[in-house]
């Protein structure tokens, strides 16, 4: 999704510019510039595709300047040509925009009939032109900005630079993140805190309705009503060090190699290892879940199947009724939400669009919010009654990997506590419980030792068009998971089902050009899905098998392949088997030679619906 960064500056912006925008490239773009002012005139440089283009433009014509933005877009109205990137500028003002401006229709008509030349398909350009025809009305930059702002509905971030006015940059927010950055001789705007690091630390979050003014170091802030405000300055954590590939090829390989380490840090966050319990640093939420009437569910993409599998676990753990829906579909179905209800939300990035407006739906709706987040600073984490934290650290990869491991030992945690509050599970139910989660992070150590094998089983379904994926129970959402990844980063199609649905409806797809991944621990319906898997041999179906070594034994030679895990308490194989599940989408990418960490069309933070 797009990102934006704007510098007030006292240096060369141009590569401050370039560095913040290569922070911003993990959320997923098609095309990149900047823009700055020389010697009081706009300039700008932009590139359809990756940041190396835009080095290229700027290496055969450098930019000057000290005051700058700059944006990498991740394309919506208009394909990513270099006419539709932003900047977006007349010769009196540059701007770069994040999200959908919603009546750019009625706002483009009206200004070309005043005589406005249109140079590009994107929304962005209106907002180019109205704050122009402002300022030709003589209003100052200020003014003519938080005008135009007002004249614009839908949900965006805005940065925008003025001719003739050095150290000026002036930013809006409405839905989509901005935060402000206090340097010590300088200010900047960006997209996350991320992006500011390699400046400073020392970061506010604009609310929604916000215009910021930075005047050099000098930074004004101004609520809806155009009050001046204060937004609270946080010292954020976010690392000045490009986070780097570590050796691995990709980030996505890096990723799924530290789950061992981040899933055993969030994992410890939750439990007592000494005393095999819950331990929730948030206690307010165990009051929640014991009197809770029903539990909600919702997120996007792989945050919303680690929910589905969440909801297994709550109602088998805690008895809890739940209710799990993407968040594109609760906020506009009129869920019924009833009294004394809970709703939970997941996200990675904390600013999906769709979930930050469903978390709100189900908080006017009476809900007690809880949400699920990895980035503490961000706007669902802000909006929620109840954070609790996953920590895995930033994500790079567009396709999600450690996060979604990390949010299912929060929610594997939250189930426990949820079932010993409500009189469900006994203390030594819990130990066991609290036990085997300890041991996942080793299982899945032990499992690593099998890439090899899975490498080799990726080049060779890599030639697959179409791939199957089946599990019962709590691996039926992990099948759906692992369809997702492999159509995200592999461009394969694939589709996720229930074992016992196979029959209705998708065994007539199976031939011998069609792999079956099976996701089947060796645990109470083992035999069942063992059944559904000779119906898929029966028709000359290609099974490759996930199991423990009870598993492969049981289901005897038939399979095309196995992919031995360690045997684990089966409540909890989803947080084991996710891994080789992974591994096996990325190894199929890799020998089809596609962008395992930025696909073609994805963005790694969707803050648009
Ligand atoms: C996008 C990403 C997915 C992610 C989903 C939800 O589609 O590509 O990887 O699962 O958004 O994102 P969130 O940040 O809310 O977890």
């Amino acid at each position: 999704m797009c990102g934006i960064i704007g510098i007030a500056g006292t240096q060369d912006a141009a590569p401050q510019l370039v560095e913040a925008l290569r922070r911003l490239e993990y959320r997923g773009y098609d095309s990149a510039g900047i823009a700055t002012l020389v010697e009081g005139r706009i300039e700008r440089r932009r590139s359809p595709g990756k940041l190396t283009q835009l080095d290229r433009v700027l290496q055969q014509k450098p930019l000057g300047g000290r005051t700058g933005i700059g944006h990498t877009r991740w394309a919506t109205h208009g394909a990513p040509t270099e006419s539709n990137a932003h900047p977006h500028a007349s010769r009196r003002v540059a701007l770069v925009h994040n999200g959908i401006i919603e009546n750019f229709r009625e706002l483009r008509s009206a200004l070309i009939a005043k005589g406005h030349h249109f140079e590009s398909e994107t929304d962005t350009e209106v907002a180019v032109h109205l704050v122009t025809d402002l300022l030709d009305q003589g209003l100052a930059p200020v003014e003519a900005a938080r005008e135009a702002v007002r004249q614009l509905t839908g949900a965006y971030a805005l940065a925008m630079i003025f001719a003739g006015h050095e150290g000026l940059v002036v930013g809006a927010r409405k839905g989509s993140p901005l935060a402000v950055g206090y340097g010590d001789v300088e200010a900047y705007l960006g997209s996350d805190a991320f992006a500011l690091a390699p400046f400073t630390h020392r970061v506010a979050y604009l609310d929604d309705g916000d215009v910021v003014v930075l005047h050099g170091p000098k930074v004004e802030i101004f609520d809806s009503a155009g009050q001046p405000v204060q937004r609270q300055i946080r010292m954020t954590t976010a690392s000045a060090g490009l986070v780097d590939k570590a050796g691995y090829r990709h980030f996505m390989a890096k990723e799924i190699h530290e789950q061992p380490e981040v899933i055993a840090h969030t994992l410890a966050h939750y439990l007592d290892p000494s005393a095999l319990v819950v331990q929730l640093r948030e206690p307010e939420v165990i009051e929640v879940l014991r009197h809770a009437s029903r539990l909600t569910i919702s997120a996007c993409g792989t945050a919303f199947y680690a929910g589905l599998i969440g909801k297994y676990w709550f109602e088998r753990l805690a008895r809890l009724a739940v209710e799990a829906d993407v968040a594109s579909e609760l906020r506009y179905r009129e869920p019924v939400y009833p009294a004394g209800g809970v709703a939970l939300f997941i996200s990675q990035s904390g600013e999906t669009a769709d979930t930050l407006a469903a978390l709100r739906d189900a908080k006017a709706s009476g809900q007690t919010t809880i949400a699920v987040v990895n980035v503490p600073e961000s706007s669902i984490a802000r909006e929620a009654d109840i954070v609790l934290p996953t920590f895995a650290g930033p994500e790079i990869g567009v396709a999600s990997t450690k996060a979604f491991t990390c949010q299912l030992s929060v929610l594997a945690a939250l189930a426990i506590a949820a079932g010993r509050a409500r009189g469900v599970i006994e203390p030594d139910r819990e130990h066991a419980l609290v036990a085997s989660l300890l041991e996942i992070p080793r299982h899945i150590v032990e499992f690593m030792t099998q890439e090899e094998t899975v490498e080799a089983l990726g080049g060779d379904l890599a030639k697959a068009r179409d791939v199957l994926y089946l599990g019962r129970g709590v691996n039926f959402p992990l099948a759906m998971e692992g369809a997702l990844k492999l159509k995200e980063i592999s461009y394969i199609h694939a589709e996720g089902y229930a074992a016992g649905e196979m029959k209705h409806g998708p065994i007539a797809l199976i031939d011998e050009n069609v792999p079956v991944i099976v996701l089947a621990p060796h645990d109470t319906w083992f035999e069942k899905t063992v059944s559904n898997m000779q119906e898929t041999m029966a028709r000359g179906g290609k099974v490759i098998l996930i199991s423990d070594v009870a598993g492969i034994a049981a289901a005897g030679e038939a399979a095309y392949a196995n992919i031995p895990v360690p045997a684990v308490d089966p409540t909890f194989a989803p947080l084991l088997y996710a891994v080789p599940v992974q591994m096996l989408a990325y190894y199929m990418a890799l020998a089809k030679g596609t962008d395992v960490d930025q696909p073609r069309n994805l963005a790694k933070s969707v803050t648009v619906e």
